[in-house]
């Protein structure tokens, strides 16, 4: 089901906050500029304070000057404008889920769809959808009616499990969309048609070629506003639960049978499934947890927190092609630059017939996927140095997004999950079994690190590449970090 021709109301909840003002509504408006919103359609942001409609136009329109980039022009503005409107309410207050319905109904077509983005904090999603339902708001007798949960979906499995089961005693499952913003970046969507869409790359996808494979998520910046949330939070809720184990299962799942949204997601979940679990007892020989220095310091965090800011994790994935083959999977604030990737290193060559230098080796091949910036694919491979007899070298075969499609040609994730959203396609978003299989990854090692099997809280100094126990770790594999740009350790 498309959205085209239907009215649609797109409902804002949480529309006073970070994400509204530098996410979606940009977003929105992107879509706009591009043709691609219904042609009959309207936003409505609600939240407590006291704004006039045309006050939170206002602010709209520094958030879409701001963060919509060189697409924004006062025409398109003002006509975009027209279509947003503001209800003030109160997220625990019925009454207000009422007039907010009335309010809708008053703007909408008969027959109308609508969309409820929870762009709230995770505490109010039960509240949210409970008033939405005794509100008689989510029926669909009338259109469609989809709610786009954001992350953090849960605390862990049980809270989990408590939320999915609330939202499945309102909603049918095809009418939930949690988000996971990895999923909408182009890179990440791209990793599916890499490997399926060309035929070199998957016979070396396997045991048999891959060494290993290691996923980064590296922030430069360090918790600031966010320290309250993040010191609740932690890596491990924050990244790895959703972004990092989502970049695992596209690298590791079976060809999906068809591109519909349930092939690919029961893809991953019999991914996620495969994956050894860490235990308890484990915590410490697979995992590292960092803390940057300062941490402590910053205003919202417990003088003694032991949350870490950094973590690695080593997973294996109890298949045919992944057998014994490392995942390591490392994120951290406080790093020295930014950036996703993904890296894939292969064999060694089983045999080297040349007469290196002694110490010479060498060097494997690898394939980065660059998530971001500067997004795009490398190849790394050993050529014969020129006018030399045997000295060899690595070189880089690259592709860059920028240089073959142009600047600006890749949209913001929120853009297509949006989108999509609107359109009924799930593929992008997280099925409920496949979140409650991520939680089980995590909660071991949760409470791992909440116990005597916990590693120390390694401290690193802002600017380095986490602590010196994540180098230490990888080594002890007889191994090394792969970062844009070469090794570290
Ligand atoms: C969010 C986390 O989900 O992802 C943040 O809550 C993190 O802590 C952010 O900074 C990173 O997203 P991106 O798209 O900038 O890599």
């Amino acid at each position: 089901m498309t959205t085209n021709g239907a009215s649609t109301s797109i409902v804002i909840f949480g529309a006073s906050g970070d994400l509204t003002h530098r996410k979606l509504v940009p977003a929105l408006f992107n879509l706009y500029r591009k043709g691609r919103l219904p042609k009959s359609f309207q936003i409505v942001g609600f939240a407590r304070r006291p704004y006039s409609h045309d006050e939170f136009r206002g602010l709209m329109q520094k958030s879409v000057q701001e963060f919509a980039g060189e697409a924004y022009s006062d025409a398109l503005w003002n006509d975009f404008a027209g279509r947003l409107w503001y209800c003030r309410g109160n997220l625990d207050t019925r009454a207000d889920y009422e007039a907010l319905d009335r309010f809708l109904c008053d703007l909408e077509d008969d027959r109308a769809n609508r969309l409820y983005y929870l762009a709230t904090t995770p505490d109010y999603y039960t509240a949210v959808v409970t008033h939405l339902d005794q509100a008689r708001m989510v029926s669909e007798d009338e259109g469609w009616r989809r709610v786009v949960v954001e992350k953090p979906f849960g605390h862990d499995l049980q809270s989990a499990l408590a939320l999915n089961k609330h939202l499945h005693s309102v909603l049918n499952e095809a009418q939930i969309y949690r988000i996971d913003h990895y999923l909408g970046k182009e890179t990440a969507q791209n990793l599916l048609f890499f490997r399926f869409a060309n035929t070199i790359f998957e016979p070396v996808w396997n045991r048999t070629y891959v060494d290993n494979v290691q996923i980064t998520v590296a922030e430069t910046v360090e918790v600031g506003r966010r320290a309250n949330f993040y010191d609740q939070t932690g890596i491990l809720r924050d990244m790895f639960q959703n972004h990092l184990l989502q970049l695992l299962t596209l690298v590791a799942l079976e060809p999906p049978a068809s591109f519909k949204a349930d092939a690919i997601r029961n893809e991953k979940v019999k991914v996620l499934s495969a994956i050894r679990p860490i235990t308890v007892e484990r915590v410490a020989q697979d995992t590292v947890r960092g803390q940057y220095e300062g941490y402590r310091e910053e205003q919202g965090v417990a003088p003694n927190s032991e949350t870490p800011t950094y973590a690695v994790v080593r997973f294996y994935i109890d298949n045919w092609r992944w057998q014994g083959i490392p995942f390591y999977l490392r994120s951290g604030k406080c790093l020295p630059k930014k950036t996703s990737e993904i890296m894939i290193q292969f064999r060694h060559p089983p045999h080297v017939m040349f007469n290196l230098d002694p110490g010479d080796e060498l060097t494997p091949n690898i394939l980065a996927l660059h998530i971001q910036p500067d997004e795009g694919i490398h190849l790394k491979f050993e050529t014969k140095v020129p006018d030399a007899a045997y000295d060899t070298r690595s070189v880089d075969m690259e592709f860059h997004y920028r240089r073959s499609f142009g600047n600006g040609a890749l949209p913001e994730a929120y853009e297509r999950l949006l989108l999509d959203a609107l359109n009924g396609d799930a593929s992008l978003f997280t099925r409920s079994d496949e979140i409650e299989m991520a939680w089980r990854l995590m909660d071991p090692i949760l409470h791992g690190w909440d116990s005597s099997h916990a590693p120390p809280l390694a401290l690193y100094p802002p600017g380095a590449w986490g602590p010196a126990e994540a180098d230490a770790f990888i080594r002890q594999d007889g191994r090394q970090w792969i970062v844009t740009g070469g090794e570290h350790d």
